[in-house]
């Protein structure tokens, strides 16, 4: 291959939606292009092909970039709705399907999926995350690298992005600056990528926001002392959205020429859509300011991924128009089931079939807003709103009323109206919280309230003494203290997809458990963010006894220092709910919590009996988490370090048994990777909050 067709692999353009421009059709008939984004039209993508593979002077089939994030067609709950079902099995088969739909169509690589460990609710991405937690991001980031790459008719490469601490960027607004010590980014934001390159992954994708002063397209010591040399990852790094030509905007490149040999010397082997590499490789080359073995070697990592990905084998793939099968919406309203947490019920749910139902709300039947972010595929026909299947089941018993044109809509006007109606119910149904565009990419908030008049909905509608059933409808965790509060039921739905209706309906009467756990913890205020339940031992830790209200200060206080704590004045310390929790219909109870005998490869076992003590059968998520008593460095107050998601009928006893390895127990001190024998704590139940625990010894 010529240089010019070598770096050609390098370089990835945009397709142009569903048309083959002259441009375009030269770029792959010369071989200066080894990937196109944003083309899922099959036609154009069987032509594109085919001059690749016929015309180019190598035959080296195209990459073909999309989005596909939580669904291609149909759509599944986004990916922080999809952590709530803790469910790695269900995660990993709407992965595979995902890839069925989009595979059949000419897609062959998905920017999925996101391992951003998410603590800050005001950042628009962490829609797309999996949550706060390392391990419950790096088990579902593993199922999904599963599910996309391992169906071998109609696989997609997946991508594990942003790498790496996009989502502690400073205030929650995108794209902003993050300062991680290597500490911190060791033990909470690097695990879950390096879980998913043992999966799999063939490809990574760098973030935009710089990393401790280094944006991550120019970071070697990243790309390369960490992912190739650390975890051997001998996949392809695919640059963000031209964020090769944005280090000369960052400030830490002259201009685009040296931006491009910073990426490639750090090893970023393609351009995502910036065309620094296509401008400038070649005469960095030929000016001996880069070698041609980098380059060599760059492109080499990138055909290996084209033949991991089946590209190069006969037959040649045809594609068509995806097929729709109702197996694909079955799996999506089992996922958005599985997704949706009850936060509160007092004894309202499940609701019978039998009464009247008032449906209010800028939510309730809204087909588009309830998938979500990045759904650029996703077919909105195929959409079930919460107002269509509602009325399939209660027919003229149900009544319906948006009040609010979207869920920003400051008017009160459709109030009173609203009120009527419900009065003339026996119960009333609000479907609130954000449209899909108030989160996700560059969709930050600095106020995380319902937004627009929809508290003052609730407070209206709560005021008439009828119950009242929440449903919200968000792409983020939202501070909604006063709306639980007012309400009777309260579940949390996320964007659920294409079946939200179903879901919805098919939880709130019961026909499912109520099974959703929460995969990040709510505020009860934005001013408590960033809030997490595995954060760092203070010197001072708040309890009950110190913990003092703005309210209860006496006038004129002398200012000490003795006996304070840490909290704030203005709120309860503690979360508005706590990570993983979630009600069932039924009740569970922990008991016995015990240490098993070790096999050689285990570090500590423990037992513990699980009842399901309630009246019918149900869902629970039994959570271990640890707390490292005394170690080298402070050490989160909890983490969680198993899972297990169990259906019990009611009056059943099951035993369960946690392995925890060595490997679980160390951590990074600043220096190396340590395990540090000695005592450890080891909660288990069914939240981060959770009380039955015991000490073990570890050897
Ligand atoms: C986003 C990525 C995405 C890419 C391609 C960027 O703006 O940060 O997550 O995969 O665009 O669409």
């Amino acid at each position: 291959m010529s240089l010019e067709q070598k770096i050609g692999q390098l370089v990835q353009v945009e397709g142009a939606y569903g048309s083959l421009p002259d441009h375009l059709r030269e770029a792959v008939v010369c071989g200066a292009v080894g990937s196109i984004i944003n083309e899922v039209d099959p036609a154009t993508l069987n032509e594109l092909q085919r001059i690749a593979r016929e015309e180019s002077p190598h035959g080296i089939p195209l990459l073909i970039g999309r989005d596909v994030i939580h669904g291609f067609h149909t759509v599944f709950p986004i990916p922080l709705g999809m952590a709530a079902s803790w469910n790695d099995t269900l995660v990993e088969q709407a992965a595979r399907l995902s890839a069925w739909e989009a595979a059949q169509q000419g897609v062959n690589w998905t920017f999925s999926p996101m391992l951003d460990v998410s603590r800050d609710p005001r950042w628009g991405r962490i829609a797309e995350s999996f949550g706060e937690d390392p391990l419950l991001t790096a088990r579902l980031g593993a199922a999904m690298v599963r599910g996309y790459q391992n169906d071998t008719e109609h696989p997609l490469v997946s991508c594990l992005k942003h790498f790496v601490g996009y989502g502690a960027c400073e205030a929650g607004k995108d794209y902003n600056t993050t300062n991680l010590p290597e500490i911190e980014l060791r033990n909470v934001y690097l695990p879950p990528f390096e879980a998913a390159v043992r999966a799999g992954a063939l490809t990574v994708m760098p973030s935009f926001s710089d990393l401790n002063g280094m944006p991550p397209s120019g970071n070697a010591w990243l790309l390369r002392d960490v992912l190739r040399g650390e975890w051997q990852f001998d996949g392809l790094v695919v640059s963000d959205w031209a964020s090769i030509s944005q280090l000369v905007v960052h400030g830490v490149a002259e201009n685009e020429a040296n931006a491009a040999a910073q990426a490639a010397r750090a090893g970023v082997n393609m351009d995502m859509v910036s065309g620094a590499y296509a401008a400038h490789l070649a005469q960095l080359v030929e000016a001996g300011a880069l070698n041609e073995q980098l380059v060599d070697e760059l492109v080499l990592e990138v055909l290996r991924v084209k033949f991991a990905a089946g590209l190069f084998d006969a037959p040649v793939r045809v594609y068509h128009m995806a097929t729709q099968t109702p197996a694909a919406l079955a799996l999506a309203q089992e996922v958005a089931e599985q997704s949706i947490v009850l936060l509160k019920n007092n004894d309202v749910l499940p609701l019978a079939i039998e009464g009247r139902v008032c449906l209010l709300g800028p939510l309730a039947d809204q087909p588009y807003e309830q998938l979500g972010t990045w759904v650029f595929d996703g077919d909105v026909a195929r959409s079930v709103t919460i107002r269509e299947a509602f009325a399939a089941t209660f027919g003229g018993r149900l009544s319906y009323d948006p009040v609010l044109e979207t869920s920003r809509d400051r008017s009160q006007a459709g109030f009173d109206a609203a009120a009527t109606l419900a009065w003339q119910s026996d119960v009333v149904v609000l479907a609130l919280g954000e449209e899909a565009i108030l989160s996700g990419e560059a969709h930050c908030r600095s106020d995380i309230q319902l937004p627009g008049a929809q508290s003052a909905l609730v407070e209206h509608i709560a005021a008439l003494g009828k119950p009242v059933i929440v449903a919200i409808l968000a792409g983020r965790p939202l501070a909604i203290s006063e709306v639980v509060e007012r309400a009777d039921a309260l579940l949390y739905a996320w964007h659920p997809g294409s079946m939200a209706g179903t879901a919805l309906l098919n939880v709130i009467t019961g026909g499912v458990d109520a099974s959703g756990r929460l995969p990040v913890t709510l505020p009860r205020r934005v001013g408590q963010v960033p809030i997490y339940y595995a954060h760092g031992h203070t010197g001072k830790p708040a309890t009950p006894e110190t913990v003092i209200h703005i309210d209860d200060i006496d006038p004129k206080a002398p200012q000490t220092s003795i006996g304070n704590t840490s909290f704030h004045l203005d709120v309860d310390p503690s979360p508005l709910f706590p990570f993983g929790f979630g009600l069932s219909y039924t009740t569970f109870e922990f008991h016995n919590l015990r240490e098993e005998a070790v096999a050689d490869d285990e570090a500590v076992a423990m037992a513990v009996d699980v009842i399901n003590s309630g009246a019918r059968a149900g869902v629970t998520v039994a959570q271990l988490y640890v707390r490292d008593l005394v170690a080298s460095a402070t050490r989160p107050v909890r983490e969680l370090k198993a899972y297990e998601r169990l259906t019990l009928e009611a009056g059943e006893r099951r035993t369960l048994r946690f392995s925890i390895s060595r490997d679980a127990l160390s951590f990074h001190n600043g220096r190396a990777k340590v395990f540090e024998p000695g005592r450890f704590r080891i909660w288990v139940g069914e939240h981060a909050a959770c009380g039955l625990s015991a000490e073990v010894l570890v050897e």
